[in-house]
């Protein structure tokens, strides 16, 4: 049996969740780079994070579990967002020994 099935259930995202704690974090770390992690998912807001100068570098983790080559294909054109739905099955997946890889269609 799978635990953290709560954890697997759909959750509320929230698109670039910790741009908020960015925003009061880079303007007093000097030229110490800032890199942005969370709910980073659509070309156009990590192009205007980068813009905005809100973020030196973005960071994304369960888009690339679901499409590890996400990043090549934005470069080329060929993606605009990721299909990462942030179900968060592979977070509860790895819990279980499970390999990591993207469950959306299901955990065993
Ligand atoms: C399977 C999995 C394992 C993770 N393991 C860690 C970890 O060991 N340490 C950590 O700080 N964050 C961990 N994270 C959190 C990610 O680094 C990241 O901060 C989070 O998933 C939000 O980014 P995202 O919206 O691009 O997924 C993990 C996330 C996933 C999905
Ligand atoms: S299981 Fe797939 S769709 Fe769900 S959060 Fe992980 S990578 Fe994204």
């Amino acid at each position: 049996m799978v635990i953290f099935k709560k954890q697997a259930s759909p959750c509320r995202f929230q698109k670039l969740y910790h741009l908020p704690a960015a925003e009061k974090i880079k303007p007093v770390i000097g030229n110490m780079p800032l890199i942005l992690v969370g709910g980073v998912r659509t070309l156009e807001e990590m192009e205007k994070a980068l813009s905005d100068r809100k973020a030196d570098f973005l960071s994304m983790s369960r888009p690339f579990i679901r499409e590890p080559f996400l990043a090549k294909r934005m470069k080329q054109g060929k993606a605009k967002e990721a299909a990462c739905i942030s179900c968060n099955k592979c977070f509860a997946a790895v819990f279980n020994e499970l390999p990591l890889r993207c469950y959306v269609d299901g955990l065993p």
